[in-house]
């Protein structure tokens, strides 16, 4: 395809959220939040009382669920799973979780890849997750593999979260992290890791906007 795609993927905490929304809203590219869609997949499973242990179940479910992201005022795009305005409960670490177990089995992961690649529209598209450089993009002209140390990565996480009254222990998420890492290294499906041509940025320790910079400047200046 002519419509350039740039990939951001990263572990979870290494603010490649926050980075990719920020550079698509610069470039004026679509964004796609592709941990949303397993995320929602989680939603939907809890709803339905979908077994997370169930293949074949969580392969119709994934199937069935429609996923919808609507822009918002504040910039961070509402999700809906079904028609409902499931933004809050994507978010929490349960939903989280459940999108990491479903995220291992290979029949979802084949239903989300078309619709994944459906965002690439003009005049571009600026694709988050683990991988979209890899796997559903291996042909998209940027590729940037985002990291941070864990220690920071769970220092963000707390931070957020007593941002919004959550009382949770710096070291049981710092756990939590290491655990979320290796089992999205170690899966034997689409295994987190940097494409061969993917550059690597380490955000520890950099300001948002610097990091924002930094991915801005391996576009050509004329995007
Ligand atoms: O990025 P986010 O934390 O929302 O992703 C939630 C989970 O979905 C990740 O832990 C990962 O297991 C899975 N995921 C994935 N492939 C993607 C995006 C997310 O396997 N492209």
């Amino acid at each position: 395809s002519m419509i350039p795609v740039l990939t951001i993927d990263g572990p979870s905490g290494s603010g490649k959220g926050t980075i990719s929304r920020l550079v698509a809203a610069r470039l004026g590219w679509h964004f796609l939040d592709s941990g949303a869609l397993y995320r929602a997949v989680g939603v939907a499973a809890g709803w339905e009382d979908v077994d997370l242990a169930d293949p074949d179940a969580l392969q119709r479910l994934a199937e069935r669920t429609v996923v919808g992201f609507r822009d918002s005022p504040d910039g961070e795009p509402r999700v809906l799973v079904d028609g409902v305005d499931a933004t809050d409960e994507l978010r929490t670490e349960t939903a989280g979780a459940a999108a990491s177990a479903i995220a291992a089995n290979p029949g979802v992961r084949a239903v989300l890849v078309e619709r994944q690649r459906a965002f690439r529209r003009a005049p571009g598209l600026v694709a988050d997750g683990r991988d979209m450089g890899t796997v559903i993009f291996p042909d998209a002209p940027y590729k940037v593999f985002l990291t941070a140390g864990a220690e920071e990565r769970a220092r963000r996480r707390h931070k957020q979260l007593s941002e919004k009254g959550l009382e949770v222990t710096l070291d049981s998420l710092l756990r939590e992290i290491l655990a979320r890492d290796a089992r999205d290294a170690q899966r034997s499906v689409a295994p987190l890791k940097p494409a061969e041509d993917a550059v690597t940025v380490d955000s520890t320790g950099v300001p948002i906007d610097a990091v924002v910079e930094r991915v801005l400047s391996l576009l050509p200046d004329s995007l």
